[in-house]
C-alpha cells in the first residue's frame, strides 16, 4: 500500500486528481469506480478538464427511493459534482438505479454490467466512521455481489446532514459488494478529517474483519491511501510508511 500524508483538504485533493488524471491519460479508454460523499468533492473539481471522452464510469451505490431528479439521489449528486462538468458521454456513466421496482433485479443487472467492464481499472473510495466501503457496513460476512442493504444508525445519523432531517434519510440503498472492488486493478482511498482517524486505523492497521469492511483492502496488492494529516494520525502512530 502506498499512503501519500498531505497537509489538509485541499492538496489531499490535489494529489487524488493527479493521480487519477495520470490513470486516465495512461489509459484513455478506463473504467473507473467512483464514490460520491463530502470527501472526493474537491477531487472531481480538479479534474473537470481531464479528457473523460472514453471513459467509463460505474458507482458504488445509490439510495433506495430516489431517483436521479432528487438532489441527494447518488446519480444527481455524480451529475452535478463531475459529469456535467467534462465531456464524459452519459452513457458511459453507470449507478445503480434506487428506483427500480425490484431492488434485487437491479442488483443482478448491475454485477451483469459490472461483469462486462471487469477488472475496474482504479476504483475511487471514500471511508465510513464505521468502516464502511460503499454501502458494505459492518456485518457477520464479507459480501461479494451488488446487494440491497439496510443502512445502520450510524450512517443515516453521518448522512442526515445532507437531508433536511434523519428521517428523511432513506433506509436502504444498493451497494457494490467488496468482489468487484478487490478485482480492481487499483483501490484509490481518500480519507479527510479528525472524525476518520479511528476508522482509517481499524481498517489498515487492525484485523481483517467484515466488523470493519474495509480491512478486506489489507489483502488488495495495490491500494493507494491519500489522506491529510487528521484522518491519518492513528496511522502514522503505528509507524507506517509515507510516500
Ligand atoms: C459513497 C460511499 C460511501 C462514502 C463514505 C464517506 O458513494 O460509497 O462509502 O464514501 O460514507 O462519506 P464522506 O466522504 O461523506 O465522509
Amino acid at each position: 500500500m502506498k499512503v501519500y500524508c498531505e497537509e489538509n483538504y485541499d492538496a489531499m485533493s490535489k494529489r487524488a486528481a493527479r493521480i487519477m488524471r495520470e490513470q486516465i491519460e495512461k489509459k484513455p479508454d478506463s473504467v473507473l469506480g467512483l464514490a460520491t460523499g463530502s470527501t472526493p468533492v474537491g477531487m472531481y473539481k480538479e479534474l473537470y478538464d481531464a479528457d473523460f471522452s472514453r471513459v467509463i464510469t460505474v458507482n458504488l451505490d445509490e439510495y433506495v427511493g430516489l431517483d436521479g431528479t432528487h438532489d441527494q439521489s447518488y446519480r444527481y449528486f455524480m451529475d452535478n459534482n463531475l459529469f456535467y462538468h467534462t465531456n464524459i458521454k452519459p452513457e458511459n456513466t453507470h449507478v445503480p438505479d434506487g428506483t427500480s421496482r425490484d431492488a434485487e433485479s437491479e442488483c443482478k443487472r448491475y454485477d451483469e454490467l459490472l461483469e462486462k467492464f471487469s477488472p475496474i481499472d482504479m476504483q475511487l473510495l471514500g471511508l465510513g466512521q464505521n468502516g464502511h466501503i460503499g454501502f458494505n457496513e459492518p456485518g457477520e460476512s464479507f459480501i461479494p455481489n451488488t446487494h440491497v442493504v439496510e443502512l445502520t444508525e450510524s450512517t443515516i445519523e453521518a448522512n442526515a446532514r445532507f437531508f433536511e432531517s434523519k428521517s428523511d434519510v432513506p433506509r436502504k440503498a444498493i451497494t457494490m459488494g467488496v468482489g468487484a472492488i478487490m478485482q480492481a486493478k487499483c483501490v484509490l482511498m481518500l480519507v479527510s478529517g479528525e472524525n476518520k482517524a479511528d476508522a482509517v486505523k481499524a481498517a489498515f492497521s487492525g484485523p481483517i474483519t467484515p466488523r470493519v469492511p474495509a480491512s478486506i483492502l489489507q489483502l488488495h496488492p495495490n491500494v493507494i491511501l491519500v489522506g491529510d494529516k487528521a484522518a491519518l494520525s492513528g496511522l502514522i502512530e503505528t509507524g507506517i510508511e509515507l510516500c
